[in-house]
C-alpha cells in the first residue's frame, strides 16, 4: 500500500472483476449497435482504458475535459467545458465514462447540455458513486461500486493531481490534507 494511504476501499482485483461486469452488461445492452464512448478527462482515464477492452461493440473514443468552478474538492454547482467532444454526437449511442459522481453537479450539467444535441442514446459510466454528498438528483446508469464520505484517491482519481497512477482505491492520510 503506499505510504500516504490510510487504508484501501477497493483492491486491484475487486476493480478488474467490476470492470469485467461493467463492460459485459454494456455489450449485451447495445447488441448489435455502435458506441461512442466519452472519457471525461483527467479522471476516467484509468477506468476508460480498461473498460473499453471489455466491450465488445463497435466503439468509438472522444473525451471531454469539464471543470467545475470553484477548488477541487468542492463543487460548486456549473461546469465549464475546457474541451469538447470532437464530433456531432446527434443519432449515437453516447457513454460517458467519468470516475465518481459526487455532489452530481459536474454530470447533471454535462448531461442536460449533451442531451440538447439528440444523441440517440446518453447514458452514464461512473466508477465510483458518493450518494451521500448528493446535491442534486443524478443517477448514474452503470456504476462500479458505492464509496462513503470520504475522499478517495487512486485508479485515475488525483488529490492534488497526484496518486492517479495508483492501481487501488484508497482514502489518503489525514496529514496529507493538513501539512
Ligand atoms: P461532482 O460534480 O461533485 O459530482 O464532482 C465530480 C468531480 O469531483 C469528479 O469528477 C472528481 O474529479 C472530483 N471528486 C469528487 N469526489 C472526489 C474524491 O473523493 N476523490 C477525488 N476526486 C473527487
Ligand atoms: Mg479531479
Amino acid at each position: 500500500m503506499h505510504k500516504d494511504l490510510a487504508k484501501i476501499l477497493v483492491t486491484k482485483e475487486e476493480i478488474a472483476a467490476r470492470v469485467k461486469e461493467i463492460g459485459a452488461e454494456i455489450t449485451r445492452d447495445f447488441q448489435g449497435e455502435s458506441v461512442l464512448m466519452v472519457g471525461i478527462l483527467r479522471g476516467a482515464v484509468v477506468f476508460f482504458s480498461e473498460l473499453v477492452k471489455n466491450v465488445d461493440l463497435d466503439v468509438r473514443f472522444d473525451f471531454m475535459v469539464v471543470s467545475s468552478y470553484g477548488s477541487s474538492s468542492v463543487s460548486s454547482g456549473e461546469v465549464r467545458i475546457i474541451k469538447d467532444i470532437s464530433q456531432p454526437i446527434e443519432g449515437m449511442n453516447v457513454l460517458i465514462i467519468e470516475d465518481i459522481i459526487d455532489t452530481g453537479h459536474t454530470l447533471k450539467n454535462l448531461k442536460k447540455l449533451l442531451l440538447t444535441r439528440n444523441p440517440k442514446s446518453l447514458k452514464i459510466v461512473s466508477l465510483l458513486d458518493k450518494p451521500s454528498r448528493r446535491q442534486v438528483e443524478m443517477e448514474g446508469d452503470y456504476i462500479g461500486f458505492k464509496v462513503p464520505n470520504e475522499f478517495v484517491v487512486g485508479y485515475g482519481l488525483d488529490y492534488d493531481e497526484k496518486y492517479r497512477n495508483l492501481p487501488e482505491i484508497g482514502v489518503l492520510k489525514e496529514e496529507i490534507y493538513t501539512k
